[in-house]
């Protein structure tokens, strides 16, 4: 196994057999790299104009054209180095990929006669190569407004629908197809045994990429890169830290101090949970800051939400340095950047994704504090991530917790935060949570929590008038947080959260239901 460390990019690169995809804007890119990873071969974005001998550099064993919003014909549109056709490596077009593929090596693309977008019948024109096993006809999600019109005599339509007649194609002397379709979304329930085709058939991939294997050689190589070095890794209680704390735990054990700036935003019995599984499961050097004080003060009459961000990330920044600078000898800062981070910082699409990792700084702690980085998961998804966290061991209370924003409670705390509003919100959370996972429906949903609103109403209770807060329950259902609908819960389990969060948290009358999507809404309040 051969791999390479750079320096600048506190990266490893493990696989030996990759695909890259060429990213021409296309808003699937990162799903079709997770498609390949799922069939167990490694995948990345890389820039769409990297030139043949830079993708040569990296050996792939095939390449995906991506979809974009553009149209070949169209002045400026993004082109890929015609020369990598020459290079003898597999390449699949989809979508615009296609049409780039058939208006470089000649064929013709236009408008379409009828766009097409949404589901649609393929019919199944010839089962070699990418269709072998495919049912004569499938359903398939298409979303374009161009097609191929007509290709040269070097090409052959492998398929048609009723508005597209080449609505796949095969070069008859190159390695080089195309899909009209996305074989990439659900929507196209045979998507996988295509890019299964595409991946062992055509690019005679063995699909050995394994997460188990990543984690060992991960561990191994990282044990090696730091050496005798001590590293610093902030847990912030969410999956990405933790899973990066237990990795390099295991890389370097007590060589590994971790921070936890407890800044009384936290959900309640959260730190105590990221405590006992840092201290009793994985023995590491665990520094615990008692901040609340400090940042409660910092936000004391701050009502402006992006006020509040930037008061508690510079108290944050302050806590963590004072920490670590008590600690000794320390080289690395650990950082649980993902994948997907990388690739929207614009390393990936602006940068050379594949021969220079740009460093993007998600955990909020600036460059001045003088360490290099280490960024064990940043090759990697969300759902990766989690199924390292299980190879690792950490339990699946830790693995699956829904994500919770660094200003925590303060922007869920809507108006001032006090440490009074912040346990009633505290309280009313738990209960959401603890009857959503009651329910057996946390892991469907993909974020769960309460918002105290600033905001009193009239209420009853026994003879009594009140005049109490009022808290809105959010929940959400999201692949990408980008976009998201409202869980659809029951209403019984609505009406047990209603009832608990009256009964149970002094101060509170009146429960919402939170029934916006995003957009036009965001998840979070403020
Ligand atoms: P919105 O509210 O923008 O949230 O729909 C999308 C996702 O981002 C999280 N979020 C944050 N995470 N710091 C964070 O670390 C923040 O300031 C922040 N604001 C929102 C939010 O919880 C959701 O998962």
């Amino acid at each position: 196994m051969t791999s390479t460390a750079t320096p600048e990019s506190g990266q490893l690169s493990i696989a030996r057999e990759r695909v890259l995809v060429l990213d021409f804007g296309s808003q699937y890119a990162q799903l079709i790299a997770r498609r390949v990873r799922e069939q167990n071969v490694y995948c990345e974005i890389v820039r769409h104009d990297l030139s043949a001998a830079q993708i040569a550099e990296h050996a792939p064993r095939g390449l995906i054209l991506s979809g974009g919003p553009s149209s070949v014909y169209a002045p400026g549109a993004p082109k890929c180095d015609p020369e990598l056709f020459k290079l003898g490596i597999p390449v699949l077009g989809i979508c615009y990929g296609m049409q780039l593929v058939c208006d470089t090596l000649g064929s013709q693309v236009t408008s379409a006669p009828a766009r097409e977008y949404g589901r649609a019948k393929v019919k199944v024109l010839s089962h070699d190569g990418l269709f072998a096993g495919v049912a004569d006809e499938m359903d398939v999600w298409m979303s374009h407004g161009d097609q191929v019109t007509k290709v040269s005599d070097d090409f052959i339509a492998l398929a048609k629908t009723a508005t597209c007649p080449i609505a796949a194609v095969k070069h008859k002397s190159l390695p080089v197809f195309g899909l009209q379709f996305h074989p990439e979304v659900t929507h196209t329930p045979q998507g996988n045994l295509l890019l299964h085709n595409f991946l062992f058939g055509v690019c005679g991939c063995t699909g050995t990429w394994r997460l188990g294997d990543f984690a060992k050689e991960a561990v191994a190589q990282w044990r090696q890169r730091i050496g005798e070095g001590r590293v610093i890794c902030g847990l912030s209680g969410g999956v990405d830290s933790a899973v990066t704390a237990a990795l390099l735990y295991e890389a370097i054990g007590p060589r590994l101090s971790c921070i936890l700036v407890d800044n009384g935003l936290l959900r309640k019995d959260e730190q105590g949970a990221v405590v006992a599984e840092f201290t009793n499961h994985f023995k590491a050097d665990l520094h615990v800051v008692h901040g609340e004080k400090r940042f409660l003060k910092a936000l004391a009459g701050v009502k402006e939400p992006q006020e509040k961000r930037r008061r508690i990330g510079h108290v944050f920044i302050e806590c963590f340095k004072e920490e670590a600078a008590k600690i000794k000898d320390v080289q690395y800062l650990a950082q649980g950047t993902l994948y997907p981070d990388v690739i929207e910082s614009g390393a990936a699409q602006n940068g050379n994704a594949a021969t220079i990792k740009l460093h993007h700084n998600v955990g909020g702690l600036p460059a001045e504090l003088g360490f290099d980085l280490v960024e064990p998961l940043r090759d990697l998804f969300k759902d990766e991530v989690r199924r390292l966290g299980g190879e690792l061991g950490l339990p699946d209370d830790l693995i699956w917790r829904h994500p919770f924003p660094g200003p925590g409670l303060a922007v869920r705390c809507l108006g001032e935060v006090t440490k009074e509003r912040l346990e009633i919100l505290r309280e009313a959370d738990a209960i959401v949570v603890n009857e959503i996972k009651a329910a057996g429906l946390y892991r469907q949903t993909s974020q769960a929590f309460a918002v105290l609103l600033p905001v009193q109403s009239v209420g009853v209770m026994g003879d009594a008038r009140t005049y109490e807060d009022a808290v809105a329950v959010r929940c959400v259902n999201t692949d990408d947080f980008m976009t998201a609908d409202w869980s659809h819960l029951p209403y019984e389990l609505l009406a047990r959260i209603s009832t608990r969060i009256i009964n149970e948290v002094k101060g509170v009358n009146r429960v919402c239901y939170d029934i916006s999507s995003k957009p036009p809404a965001t998840i979070e309040w403020e």
